[in-house]
């Protein structure tokens, strides 16, 4: 018998649990301040609801309706298209090489929360004693074996929570999704609190309407949604195939989009109070007060917990482990939509051997990423790939759906599913505007790219990023021509 969720309650945990991770609580808030605050707010909206919802809706028909993961669900209506989701599928896994290098980090300041050894200066220790960063990326600087010791540990931490299957991914998600709401709400109460905060909040919440003429803050925002919703990654389209065959399609995309956005708009409140905060200590412009690179939380979030007034470590430990959590059951979503594709391909491979394989190549890619240059390659590569990965699959996923097949009866079959109806603003969204803005985004970001290059990184490694792309789309078409002939 085919593996289902147990009820629709857990299937949406469980997209829940795969959207909500360190995309809100790492990612949404440095990007944030890197674009802008205020300026990136309203193109982030826009994003959600132009295309966030309506591909999410995509994706969960698309699963539902072929019982199929990724490569499968594209090739069932066109045979050479399945190397689209392969590519999902590849972008993805490229996503969890460093993803799971940053919940190494995470494991590595639970431990030290016991201690708030991060002191008064949590940039300087972020830098020199968890990274020992070098001075640029080709100064890798040898491996950082602790690094590198949490991230195996957290891959075998994800291998035993799918150990069982997609029935337990249903059941690990109740604790995952509740927590962190609660200690968001803690760390926001401090937050605000915080003299200064106000000027952090006014940074994060001042819309700033010249900066929407800015096709880079577009662009971001875009890719920022992607990354959040899990959407263009094929795992969506996994886990939706194993929905009951009476599903709500549209209302728990809605539901989902909702939930997710709301929890990224919250840790932003946090960090942005702590950001003013520091600002008010140093004097310094909100705008500049840390580096708005990948490190901005691991900065941000001490500081707040420094500031609880009693049982400072054992929240911060608790913080750190509300992360792991979080981040797991969105790695997890990965290996499972990634062994899914796989397991329908060639059949007679086992899956836990699968799963073993796809977490030993994820911990050697993530080598780069444990060495003590690593975080300036983590930067460039999540910018490749959310920018030219994500974005480029969201696009043709709109081209596929919307010009390459029967348009009206997907349609159909997923308003069949649903009480809200998902009508013209859909096809108008899936249509014309995801694929009209997402193509002017991507033709001008390369034009810009050419032209000034990402955070000043010097060319060459920008263009291993780009090369590292390009990589995953050749495995992506190698793997569905192989399977052609099989
Ligand atoms: N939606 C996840 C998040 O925002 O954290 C992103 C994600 C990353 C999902 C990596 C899956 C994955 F493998």
């Amino acid at each position: 018998m085919k593996e289902k969720w147990d009820n629709r309650l857990a299937f949406i945990l469980a997209a829940i649990g795969s959207a909500i991770g360190l995309g809100n609580f790492w990612r949404f808030p440095y990007i944030a301040y890197r674009y802008g605050g205020g300026a990136f707010l309203i193109p982030y909206l826009v994003a959600l609801f132009t295309a966030g919802i309506p591909l999410l809706i995509l994706e969960f028909t698309l699963g539902h309706k072929t019982e199929h993961g990724a490569p499968l669900a594209f090739g069932s209506y066109r045979k050479n298209w399945k190397w689209l989701g392969w590519f999902s599928i590849a972008v993805a896994f490229g996503i969890v090489t460093y993803y799971t290098v940053i919940m190494s980090w995470s494991f590595i300041y639970f431990f030290h929360s016991f201690s708030l050894s991060w002191g008064s200066i949590p940039e300087l220790f972020f830098n020199k004693m968890v990274l020992e960063i070098t001075d640029s990326p080709f100064n890798l600087g040898g491996i950082n074996y602790i690094i590198l010791i949490f991230l195996i540990v957290t891959w075998i931490a994800i291998y035993y929570s799918i150990y069982h299957g997609v029935k337990t991914v249903g059941k690990v998600v109740y604790v995952t999704v509740i927590l962190p709401w609660l200690i968001l709400l803690v760390l926001i109460i401090r937050g605000i609190t915080l003299p200064g905060a106000l000027e952090g909040l006014s940074y994060y919440l001042t819309p700033n309407f010249a900066a929407l003429k800015d096709p880079t803050v577009w662009i971001n925002a875009y890719a920022q949604i992607f990354f959040t919703l899990s959407v263009g990654l094929g795992i969506m389209i996994a886990y939706s195939s194993y929905l009951p065959r009476k599903a709500d399609i549209v209302n728990n995309a809605f539901i989902i989009g909702f939930a997710n956005c709301f929890t990224s708009f919250l840790a932003g409140i946090a960090v942005f109070s702590s950001l003013g905060f520091l600002a008010y200590q140093t004097g310094k412009p909100v705008s500049d007060v840390v580096a708005s690179g990948p490190g901005l939380v691991f900065v941000a979030y001490p500081t707040i917990i420094n500031m609880l007034p009693f049982a400072n470590k054992i929240f911060g430990a608790l913080f750190f482990v509300m992360l792991l959590t979080l981040g797991i059951d969105s790695a997890f979503s990965l290996v499972e939509a990634a062994s899914k594709a796989a397991l329908e391909q060639w059949k007679k491979i086992p899956r836990r051997a699968l799963n073993l394989l796809i977490s030993i190549i994820a911990i050697i890619v993530g080598l780069i990423f444990s060495s003590r240059g690593g975080l300036y390659w983590l930067d460039i590569i999540d910018h490749y790939i959310s920018t030219y990965g994500l974005v480029v699959v969201g696009f043709l996923e709109a081209i596929f759906i919307g010009y390459l097949i029967n348009t009206k009866s997907f349609q159909d079959y997923m308003n069949k599913q649903s009480e809200i109806m998902a009508g013209k603003w859909w096809l108008y969204s899936i249509k014309i505007v995801v694929p009209v803005v997402l193509l002017v985004a991507i033709v001008y970001n390369t034009i810009n790219e050419l032209r000034t290059p990402y955070e000043g990184y010097p060319k060459l490694a920008l263009n291993f990023g780009f090369a590292f792309i390009l990589l995953l789309l050749i495995i992506s078409i190698l793997l569905s021509r192989k399977q052609r002939r099989l």
